[in-house]
């Protein structure tokens, strides 16, 4: 990797900037953080080795947006991060003010305090250069107080937001613990997958699902993709199937249907690579029902992909060197529409094949059926890692990889 990590330089009693992403579902009526998955992961890796190391740990997060419900301070997770870590997590309720430079100064080596939701800051999310980011007042009155900074937010890196790219233009910067493991496997199932490697892409982002087999599939990257979901409808529909006034309407209320001609384009040029569902799994008032996608239209909602077609994916997953998913195959949360889902992340935790997942749909369903453990690695992220497959430089990668390049 061309980026310095936190094995590159000596952190005791250095004050160190860690931008790690802490976003987490909150119950919109009580407030409450309802999973501590990232939390966990920063606090275990980078932040206990930081403190071991004798740093002063000064922790920058996000939570939700401005506006939305699950847009609250930070001071839950400085709890949770305590749990985590056996020893207390400070929270002072200040970003970069006077109170917050106060308490950065008081920490002592092997101490640890998280600032206030980066998020407050109105300029934080402004889309702006490293460069320009760096000339506000919030990165300069923290960059002084500091000696390094630490990227461990791989979740948040396709975000050219301020303490993202900002603290990189005057810090000697490094990749964190779960920023380093995250692009060290996202880059095995990307630069070099061994073959034949399989995309399985389900889930509603079906133009997520386009762009990702598009890169794919152009860079031979990928032999097959397995296509599921909502995604797998809109591959249906390019390839002429009439789904049915129910499930044409979903795609159209999701704005999905421009997507189609591009989907017709991918799989012309790539017809033996995209592999679309023969049956299908219907709601019919409440039951599952199958049909052959020969009898389409339907009028229930299509839920699932049908039995055939797993027994079929999972015979490619099976044979398979390398696999990526991301997204479900259909309605996994109910019992009558789980299989697919079930089944195919079985084959894959099953199979030999080194198996990469990602978002949070998916990570739920390997959860809920306990698949955790067999899994070649859970990405902790959404948004970037569908960015990432897509080929798209992460601009906080990019930042860390110029600031390697300037502090060497
Ligand atoms: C995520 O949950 O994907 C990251 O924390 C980024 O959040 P954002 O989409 O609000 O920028």
């Amino acid at each position: 990797m061309k980026i310095k990590t936190i094995e590159d330089f000596n952190f005791r009693d250095k004050t160190v900037l860690v931008r790690v992403d802490f976003n987490s579902p909150v119950d919109p009526q009580s407030k409450k953080i309802l999973e501590d998955t990232r939390i966990r992961a920063h606090g275990e890796t980078t932040i206990k080795d930081l403190l071991s190391k004798g740093a002063k740990v000064v922790v920058l997060a996000h939570q939700g947006r401005p506006g939305e419900p699950d847009f609250i301070p930070l001071d839950q997770h400085a709890q949770i991060l305590s749990k985590i870590l056996g020893k207390l997590a400070k929270y002072v309720d200040d970003l970069y003010g006077e109170k917050a430079v106060k308490a950065i100064k008081a920490l002592r080596g092997g101490e640890v305090l998280v600032l206030k939701n980066v998020r407050t800051y109105a300029d934080e999310q402004k889309k702006r250069t490293a460069d320009e980011h760096a000339q506000t007042d919030f990165i300069r009155s923290l960059a002084a107080t500091a000696d390094f900074f630490v990227n461990d937010a791989f979740a948040s890196a396709h975000r050219a937001h301020a303490s993202i790219v900002g603290f990189t233009v005057g810090l000697p910067s490094v990749a964190g613990r779960i920023m380093e493991r995250e692009l060290n496997a996202l880059g095995k199932a990307l630069e070099s997958p061994e073959k034949p490697c399989t995309y399985i892409l389900g889930g509603a982002k079906a133009d997520d699902a386009l762009r990702i087999s598009r890169y794919v599939l152009d860079n031979n990257i990928a032999d097959k993709i397995l296509t599921g979901g909502i995604a797998a409808q809109l591959f249906l529909a390019a390839k002429g199937f009439e789904l049915g006034k129910l499930n044409t309407q979903l795609l159209e209320k999701k704005e999905l249907t421009p997507f189609i001609s591009g989907i017709k384009e991918l799989i012309q040029q790539h017809p033996s690579s995209v592999e679309t569902p023969s049956d299908l799994a219907l709601d019919v008032n409440g039951k599952r029902g199958e049909i052959k996608v020969g009898q389409l239209p339907t009028d229930y909602a299509v839920c699932d992909i049908g039995a055939e077609t797993i027994k079929h994916y999972r015979d490619i997953i099976r044979d398979s060197k390398s696999i990526v998913v991301s997204g479900p195959m259909g309605i996994y949360e109910s019992q009558e529409f789980m299989n697919g889902t079930r089944l195919v992340l079985s084959a894959v935790a099953e199979s030999e094949a080194f198996s990469l997942v990602g978002g949070g749909h998916t990570v739920a369903a390997v959860k809920q059926f306990g698949l955790q453990k067999q899994m070649g690695y859970i990405s902790t992220a959404g948004g970037a890692l569908i960015e990432f497959l897509m080929g798209e430089k992460l601009p906080g990668v990019a930042a860390l990889e110029s600031a390697s390049e300037a502090h060497k």
